[in-house]
C-alpha cells in the first residue's frame, strides 16, 4: 500500500443519490454454469426495471472479458483476479447509486463471497441460475461444450473447471423453460420490492 496516497472523502452521501434516483443503490449477482441463461434474463431484468423508471445497468462477463479482462485467460488464478476486478468495478457502480445487474459465470464461492464483503451484504443479492449441466451441454448456443468435450477448449467451467454451488443464494431460479423467463424477472422484482430497494411508483 502507497503511503503518499489519500482516500477522498465523498461530499455526496448514498442518501442524496438515492433521493435523486428514486432506489436504492443494489447489485444482482447472477452465477451459474455457462448456457444457463444469466445473461438472457440479467438483459430481460435489466430492460425490464429501466422501463420501470429505475436506473439499472448490466454488466456481462463476455463483453468485459474483451475489454477491461482481456489479459487474463481462464485458470484458478485469472479466474479469480477476474473476479476481483469485477467485484471492484461492480462496488463503484453501486457506490453510484445504480442498480447493477450482472452476469459472470463466477464459479467459485470465495470470490462471490469477497464480492459481497467489499459491496456489503446489505446491497447484495446472490441469484443462482441453476440449471442441470446437461441441459447447458444441450443448448451449447456458443458451442463451447462441444469444443470443450472434443478438448480444443481447456479449463471450461463443468468440464474440466469446477463449478460450486452457491451454499446460501439469496434466490435460486431453476431456468429450464424459456417461457417462464417473465416469472423468474417477476420474483427478482418482487425480492426487490419486498428489501425495499425499489418502490412500486409506475405500473409495470
Ligand atoms: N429457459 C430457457 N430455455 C431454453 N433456452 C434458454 C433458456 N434460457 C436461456 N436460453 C438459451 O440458452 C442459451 C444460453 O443462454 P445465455 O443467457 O447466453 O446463458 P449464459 O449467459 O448463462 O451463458 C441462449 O441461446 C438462450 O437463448
Ligand atoms: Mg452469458
Amino acid at each position: 500500500m502507497n503511503n503518499n496516497i489519500t482516500l477522498l472523502e465523498h461530499k455526496v452521501s448514498p442518501e442524496e443519490r438515492e433521493k435523486i434516483k428514486g432506489h436504492k443503490a443494489f447489485c444482482i449477482w447472477l452465477t451459474g454454469l455457462s448456457g444457463s441463461g444469466k445473461s438472457s434474463i440479467a438483459n430481460e431484468l435489466d430492460s425490464r426495471l429501466t422501463s420501470m423508471g429505475f436506473h439499472s445497468f448490466l454488466l456481462d462477463g463476455d463483453n468485459i472479458r474483451r475489454s477491461l479482462n482481456k489479459d487474463l485467460g481462464f485458470s484458478k488464478k485469472d479466474r479469480e483476479e477476474n473476479i476481483r476486478r469485477l467485484a471492484e468495478v461492480v462496488k463503484l457502480f453501486v457506490d453510484s447509486g445504480l442498480i447493477l445487474i450482472t452476469s459472470f459465470i463466477s464459479p467459485f464461492e470465495k470470490e462471490r463471497e469477497y464480492a459481497r464483503s467489499i459491496i456489503g451484504s446489505e446491497r447484495f443479492a446472490e441469484v443462482y441460475i441453476k440449471v442441470p449441466i446437461g441441459i447447458c451441454e444441450a443448448r451449447d448456443s456458443k458451442g463451447l461444450y462441444e469444443k470443450a468435450r472434443n478438448g480444443d477448449l481447456k479449463e471450461f467451467t463443468g468440464i474440466d473447471s469446477p463449478y460450486e454451488e452457491p451454499h446460501n443464494p439469496e434466490i435460486i431460479i431453476e431456468n429450464l423453460d424459456g417461457t417462464k423467463i417473465p416469472d423468474h424477472i417477476d420474483s427478482i422484482i418482487n425480492y426487490l420490492l419486498s428489501g425495499k430497494i425499489i418502490k412500486a411508483k409506475n405500473p409495470q
